[in-house]
């Protein structure tokens, strides 16, 4: 596998940092996920518009422009020898300069970020996921006021997701003050009465590339949907609930808690926009 460290293409192995990279030593730094179908990136636009909203976040300044990003994740994608990748993208505040305090909780000054990336193979649901569902957990969310800034600082969410993972689940379904938030790592859809429903773009959750897509695929296929605050009580209520997100796309939770959601099985909307989702997709990587 080949990766990108500041400017240089080099074997995954062989890319190395200081220890005292402030991703390393304080988790300051952000991230993005793009998926890439048959050597395409898939939304690639949308995903550096959020990138350069989770710098902004952080108050840290980009260092590429748009075309220099797009260039050098081209080139990424170009050097691996597998077609269908997920390339991720991450932005440090870099490494404090000789002279400067090793470790100071304050940005340092003059500093260059650094711009890691590389690309493995694109792992989606799987046919069985797919065709059966999965199930998830419930769990309070308890991670800060800023989710909207794709942090490398997971920790919340590792601790959250790892949940779902010792219940022999898929994913952690999150509900702060009752309402629904998100996933560990995905947005949660609920289905409650023909209508799909989906929690406000907001501080309290990551809006997903795929969020965006789908509500953009319900809105031009009429498939009824509203945005709007979810209660914990409709969430448990639901007939629907899927989960989605680059890697995984649409998948139907189909069991919360132990407790079959709806019918037990992956939804008739659930399916729709599924096969929706495809045939976007397929049109996209064609154009
Ligand atoms: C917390 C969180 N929310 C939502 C998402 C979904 O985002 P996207 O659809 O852009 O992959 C992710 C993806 O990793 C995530 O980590």
């Amino acid at each position: 596998m080949i990766a990108y460290l500041n400017g240089q293409f080099l074997p995954l192995a062989e890319a190395k940092i200081s220890v005292l990279d402030r991703g390393f030593v304080f988790g300051d730094g952000i991230y993005e996920l793009v998926p890439v179908y048959s050597r395409k990136p898939f939304r690639l636009d949308e995903h550096l518009r959020r990138l350069q909203g989770s710098l902004d976040g952080i108050r840290l300044a980009n260092p590429h422009g748009v075309a220099e990003w797009r260039e050098r994740i081209l080139k990424l994608i170009e050097r691996q020898d597998f077609a269908d990748q997920s390339v991720y993208i991450q932005v440090t505040r870099g490494t404090p300069a000789e002279g400067q305090p090793p470790r100071d909780h304050a940005f340092p000054q003059g500093v260059p970020p650094t711009v890691f990336m590389f690309a493995q193979p694109l792992v989606t649901a799987t046919a069985g996921q797919k065709a059966a569902g999965v199930c998830a957990v419930t769990a309070p969310d308890n991670r800060w006021q800023r989710c909207n800034i794709k942090a490398i600082s997971l920790l919340p969410n590792i601790l959250l997701r790892q949940q779902a993972v010792d219940a022999g689940c898929a994913e952690t379904v999150m509900l702060r003050d009752g309402f629904l938030s998100e996933g560990a790592a995905s947005n949660i859809f609920v289905v409650k009465d023909g209508v799909l429903l989906a929690p406000p773009p907001s501080n309290l959750i990551l809006t997903g590339i795929t969020y965006d897509l789908v509500l953009e695929l319900a809105a031009a296929h009429g498939m009824p949907h509203e945005v709007r605050a979810i209660s914990e009580a409709e969430v448990r209520s639901a007939a629907e609930l899927w989960m989605t997100s680059s890697t995984k796309e649409i998948m139907a939770i189909v069991k919360l808690d132990g407790v079959p959601v709806g019918a037990g099985v992956p939804g008739p909307l659930a399916q729709r926009m599924d096969a929706l989702y495809q045939t976007f997709k397929h049109q996209v990587m064609r154009a």
